[in-house]
């Protein structure tokens, strides 16, 4: 079935939507993306990935294309044209063009181009994954140096993801300056005893969403939470290893560079904190 899909204001079948080939996000990976999960057809944290993504637009000085509400708007309208019950809706934003190719930026009054678009996951819920955990592998972290801005520069992640697979895993967990920064598309966790630990918010990671939201549960439930960096052997000891985003929610991790985590099965507060997420957030969805 073919999707519906928005574009600088239309909404089209996936195949009739175009973008310039001189847009700025295609010749430099100039813009930025948000991704906000849908579970029973409600928008999970919209107003977390709205307040996000107009941060990094700042950042990088590039305009927005429309207010939240509108933004809202049309997350609702391509969640209702195209059923999504569980799923998610990709949003991208990039620097649009003037019709060259040029480094520097084109003038203040250049659109930028907007795309959303969905995707339809039954079964996220409970996906294997989830039930039995991941395994995943260590690798340097070569990324630029402002990994809290969610740029489309995403060629890194995916050779990190692609050398899991080679490894027989299934992501990888990045590192410098021998401590673990985040994993390929998510934040990194590791549970000792009853304490969460993951990196501290700097420069060096993504300010994951649904990390805010996590940690905010964790609390609630009495759960310590200690935000400091951890080296891959510290988390191959670990008691318990997870990571969050918003396609997995709070994933269960059971091995890392081949050294099994706790009893090699998702940990008791990786699977707690995965159920309160899930249902807090389907609660509070828009
Ligand atoms: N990735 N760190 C990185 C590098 C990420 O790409 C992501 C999200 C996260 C988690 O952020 P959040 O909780 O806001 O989803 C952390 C998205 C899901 C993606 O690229 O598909």
């Amino acid at each position: 079935m073919s999707r519906i899909v928005y574009v600088n204001g239309e909404y089209l079948p996936e195949d009739e939507a175009k973008v310039s080939v001189f847009d700025r996000g295609f010749l430099f990976a100039d813009g930025v993306y948000e991704v906000t999960s849908v579970l029973d057809g409600k928008l999970i944290d919209f107003d977390g990935h709205a307040v996000r993504l107009e941060r990094s637009l700042r950042e990088l000085d590039m305009a927005a294309p429309c207010g939240k509400d509108e933004l809202l708007a049309i997350h609702r309208e391509l969640v209702a044209r195209n059923e999504i019950s569980d799923g998610l809706v990709y949003l991208q934003v990039t620097r649009g063009s003037d019709g060259d190719r040029d480094f520097v930026f084109p003038g203040a009054d250049t659109q930028p181009t907007l795309v959303l678009f969905t995707q339809s996951k039954p079964g996220i819920r409970d996906s294997a994954a989830s039930k039995n955990g991941i395994k995943v592998i260590s690798i340097e972290d070569v990324r630029w140096g402002r990994r809290d801005i969610k740029t489309v520069q995403l060629l890194y992640p995916s050779m990190g993801k692609m050398m899991a697979k080679a490894a027989g895993c299934d992501d990888a967990w990045m590192v410098q300056d021998g401590a673990v920064t985040e994993g390929t598309s998510n934040n990194a966790y590791i549970v000792k005893g009853r304490k969460i630990i993951t990196r501290e918010l700097s420069n060096d990671i993504l300010h994951g969403i649904t990390r805010a939201a996590v940690l905010r549960f964790a609390a609630e439930a009495q759960m310590e939470v200690e935000e400091r960096n951890f080296t891959i052997e510290e988390a191959q000891a670990a008691d318990e290893a997870f990571v969050t985003s918003a396609t997995t929610f709070v994933m269960p991790v059971v091995e890392i560079d081949g050294a099994q985590i706790g009893a090699g099965a998702p940990g008791e507060l990786a699977k707690r904190l995965r159920e309160i997420y899930i249902e807090e957030s389907v609660k509070a969805g828009v």
